[in-house]
């Protein structure tokens, strides 16, 4: 089973309006339209989606959301229904990431709502999942993960799980320039896809996407995209880059043209 490769785009609360149109004047987009195997996405904050929708509307590059609301519609002041996202154009959302779960007080709970609302309105969830480095160091890592996974994916029937992406994100790495090494993430990410096996079965397991996400850039992204089960980046400060972010998705397509090639 080959998978293609996803890189996206988390852009968190960063760039002005000018500032996202020089990226996309940068951004190499006809080059990265022509890649077969890797599929880009981007996420930028609210206010940008639409215009990047529309800009790239000719384009295979998808526009994502960060957050969405756990409520369908009504007196939310604030908050952006999934119902909303889908009628501009956005095809994917963030969910569960770290800085949600620790700044916003996000619980396996709420996430899960999250996703399933997301797949209600057919917009597909990358789902975070990541240890800290307490729970590493106490070697609590495996558990922590599967904690998180299981609560969201016990939840999804097999349409919904093969239209579910995951990034593994161990807070440790996230924004602090240390990555997890390639053995690291593909343990992990090899343990994932046995869970998601347990739930729903080889076939699945095998076709499911899970992305490797924490200061992840140009120059380590060969090493982890390498991992026979990391199909991925969810890449953060380095994507702000309209190069560096082009220079992750060149890595991700060359690898896969050799997969392909063999
Ligand atoms: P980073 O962020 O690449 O800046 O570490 C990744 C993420 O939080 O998605």
């Amino acid at each position: 089973m080959m998978r293609k490769k996803i890189v996206a785009a988390n852009w968190k609360m960063n760039k002005t309006f000018d500032e996202v149109r020089d990226f996309i004047e940068q951004f190499p987009v006809d080059d990265v339209s022509r890649f077969s195997h890797t599929q880009v996405i981007i996420c930028p904050p609210y206010v940008y989606l639409q215009w990047l929708v529309e800009k790239l509307a000719s384009t295979p590059i998808c526009i994502g959301a960060q957050n969405v609301a756990e409520f369908e519609k009504g007196a939310y002041t604030g908050e952006i229904a999934a119902l909303m996202l889908r009628s501009i154009g956005v095809t994917h959302c963030i969910v569960g990431h770290s800085e949600r779960r620790q700044y916003f007080a996000e619980s396996d709970q709420k996430i899960t709502t999250k996703v399933q609302i997301l797949h209600q309105h057919s917009i597909i969830p990358i789902f975070c999942c990541g240890e800290t480095l307490q729970q590493r160091d106490k070697n609590e890592h495996f558990q922590t993960v599967e904690r998180q996974v299981n609560e969201v994916i016990s939840q999804l029937d097999t349409h919904q799980m093969l239209r579910t992406i995951i990034a593994y994100e161990p807070v440790w790495a996230i924004g602090t320039g240390v990555h997890a090494t390639a053995e690291q993430a593909q343990e992990m990410h090899s343990f994932i896809r046995q869970i998601i096996q347990q739930h729903f079965g080889t076939n699945v397991a095998q076709s499911t996407i899970i992305l490797y996400g924490g200061s992840c850039n140009q120059n380590n992204a060969h090493e982890l995209f390498s991992c026979p089960d990391v199909d991925g980046g969810l890449i953060g400060g380095a994507s702000l880059s309209a190069s560096e972010f082009a220079n992750i998705i060149f890595i991700a397509q060359s690898i896969q043209q050799q997969n392909f090639a063999q």
